[in-house]
């Protein structure tokens, strides 16, 4: 842990996370809990709840769970220790300089390394591109129509002729040769040593949400192969969950997001005052991507290049969204191949026009699909009516399935009745979509009699948490060491002798794991559905079912220790004591 203790409690207690969520996210109240939808994978109805009570989140829909803390690591990409500050920073709390151990260096520190060796680079070609050296790269910049504003608001530089000088200045600073190699700033060389990975090139800082340098794009001036050079994958550059220009983009509120396909077409749509483009990062566009722009925005318009791969990546993209639950519509940017051309040639105004009248990407997909058959020939044009039946069964909602039905009939000239029967006919052969169901994150579960005993004790951890005032009754029949799981133990050890010391905080209990993905599961413990049941005597057998499972599993458990294991005899007699007790009493919920 890097703060003490009470210092991290102190923090996460003046922080409500019903505040702090609202601040992301846009929260309704219904019964005792607020619910949003999850900001953090993709869906129309909201299943992310959060409890002023408890003071945690959980999205029964992707199983995600934690405290304030982890809700600001998560949205945020933040380390814990970067969490902590800001919250800190919001409560007016003040937190002292930090003494790190050796490890907590080591472990902590190599993000933060590679960060700051990169924010040096960056430095370091902002300075180059402004030195009588750069000539060539301000005179290449100046040509694209690049504005000082801009090449300055986005970091612009250039990386030299002399391979040699980055290293030179890097090592200066005290980056040893070891963390440059990883940033992936230099390779080695048999003849030259450590050399800058990137020559002659004008640079592009890649940033995250946070306006952190995590790596770095380099084009060739004028022709040449590679066009681009990016910086490798490195533990802070994740190309599958970053976006160029999202730094900006997320305070745009402009109601969109705009995804183009180069750096070029960002910042020049940004020059033009568009300043919610985004584009990926040399790779297509991915899911993770999706899900973050679902924290900014419902709506993202495709701004892809007009020939036939930017089809495709459209195509490809308007899956991708749909699956998130945003809605996607795309720019036509013909007669000119991308944003930046667009822009040059037409400016900002036939741009927004074109914004405007962004197609519906349900239409843009099947105005597609048309050009491969051959309308004139009724075997054709019946291939093509199949093909529309069979999208349309992709919708899971009748209103929506039968709003698209109608319209694309009118469209295209198709007799409205007879599409319903095609879809139908369709819909009878595959069944239509269901609601896409999305595999749990955090703990895997695996079925089993290991992991009934295991479902029973995080059951068991939910119910108290739930209801604070069944701990009492469980306190009769149980202690901590009968959870059996290793993790449960711990969260159980804490949470027992909080509430035998009179307080309740599980929240607390999540900060007190240092690793991330300890805190999520342990947040994920808090948070097991509990069966719905209806009436008290469906609740007391539950609860005494609970109870009887968790019991005899941790009996099984210690009764197998015999021998190896000196506590072992006391949990055995104990616990069949308890046992023979628990069969024949009937617990009492009131
Ligand atoms: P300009 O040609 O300068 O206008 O750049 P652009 O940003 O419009 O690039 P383009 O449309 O050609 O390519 C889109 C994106 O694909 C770029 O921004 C890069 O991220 C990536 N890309 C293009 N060429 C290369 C390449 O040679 N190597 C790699 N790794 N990525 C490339
Ligand atoms: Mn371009």
């Amino acid at each position: 842990m890097f703060y003490p203790e009470e210092l991290v409690e102190e923090v996460r207690s003046k922080n409500d996370i019903v505040d702090v969520v609202s601040g992301y996210v846009r929260l309704q109240k219904k019964g005792s809990n607020y619910w949003a939808c999850c900001p953090f994978h993709g869906e129309k109805t909201p299943s992310f709840s959060v409890s002023g009570s408890k003071q945690m989140y959980h999205c029964f829909g992707c199983g995600v769970s934690g405290n304030v803390y982890t809700f600001v690591m998560q949205y945020e990409n933040y380390s814990f220790p970067e969490a902590v500050k800001l919250l800190a920073d919001r409560a007016g709390v003040k937190l002292p300089e930090l003494e790190y151990t050796e490890e907590q260096k080591a472990r902590a520190g190599r993000r933060a390394r590679l960060l700051e060796v990169n924010k040096e680079a960056a430095k370091f070609f902002y300075y180059q591109l402004r030195s009588p050296h750069g000539e060539a790269g301000s005179r290449y910049l100046q040509a694209r129509e690049l504005t000082g504003e801009t090449i300055h608001r986005f970091g612009l530089g250039y990386a030299g002729k002399n391979g040699a000088e980055l290293v030179q200045y890097l090592r200066s600073r005290g980056f040893e040769d070891e963390l440059i190699k990883e940033a992936g700033l230099a390779n080695y060389s048999e003849r030259h040593g450590l050399v800058s990975q990137f020559w002659n090139r004008v640079m592009y800082p890649i940033q995250d949400v946070n306006h952190r340098v995590i790596g770095f794009g380099g084009r060739v001036m004028g022709e040449g192969e590679p066009k681009y050079l990016n910086s490798p994958e490195t533990p802070i550059f994740d190309k599958r969950r970053n976006l160029y220009g999202l730094n900006f983009a997320r305070t745009a509120r402009s109601g969109n997001i705009i995804i183009c396909e180069g750096y070029m077409d960002v910042i020049s749509m940004h020059q033009a005052g568009f300043t919610q483009a985004v584009a990926s990062l040399g790779t297509a566009f991915t899911p993770e991507q999706a899900n973050l722009l679902r924290r900014y925005t419902e709506l993202v318009l495709l701004a892809y290049d007009s020939d036939d791969a930017g089809v495709k990546a459209a195509l490809r993209g308007i899956g991708i969204l749909r699956d998130a639950g945003l809605t996607a519509k795309v720019i036509n940017m013909r007669p000119y191949k991308d944003p930046d051309e667009f822009m040059k040639a037409l400016g900002m105004e036939a741009f927004q026009e074109r914004l405007d009248q962004a197609e519906n990407s349900f239409f843009f997909e099947i105005r597609i699909l048309q050009e491969q058959y051959d309308m004139a020939d009724p075997e054709s044009k019946t291939r093509f009516h199949r093909e529309i039946a069979k999208k349309l069964c992709e919708f899971s909602e009748d209103v929506e399935r039968d709003n698209y039905l109608q319209a694309i009939a009118e469209k295209y000239f198709i007799g409205i009745d007879n599409l319903r029967k095609l879809v139908a006919s369709y819909a009878a052969q595959t069944g239509l979509a269901k609601p896409i169901e999305r595999p749990r994150s955090g703990v895997q579960t695996k079925a089993g009699p290991e992991e009934s005993a295991r479902k029973a004790q995080r059951l068991l951890l939910t119910w108290i948490t739930d209801e604070p005032a069944v701990f009492e009754k469980v306190r009769k029949y149980l202690s901590a060491e009968d959870f059996t799981e290793e993790l449960y133990r711990k969260v159980a050890k804490r949470l027992f002798t909080d509430m035998d010391g009179g307080s309740f905080n599980p929240a607390g209990i999540i900060s007190t794991f240092e690793d991330e993905e300890e805190q999520q599961a342990a947040a994920e413990l808090f948070n097991t559905s509990l069966p719905q049941l209806g009436t008290r005597q469906e609740r007391e057998k539950a609860f005494h079912d609970i109870l009887f499972s968790v019991k005899k599993n941790s009996y099984e458990y210690f009764s197998a220790k015999l021998g190896s294991d000196v506590n072992a005899l006391n949990q055995v007699i104990a616990g069949k004591k308890a046992l023979e007790e628990l069969a024949k009493t009937h617990i009492s919920l009131d």
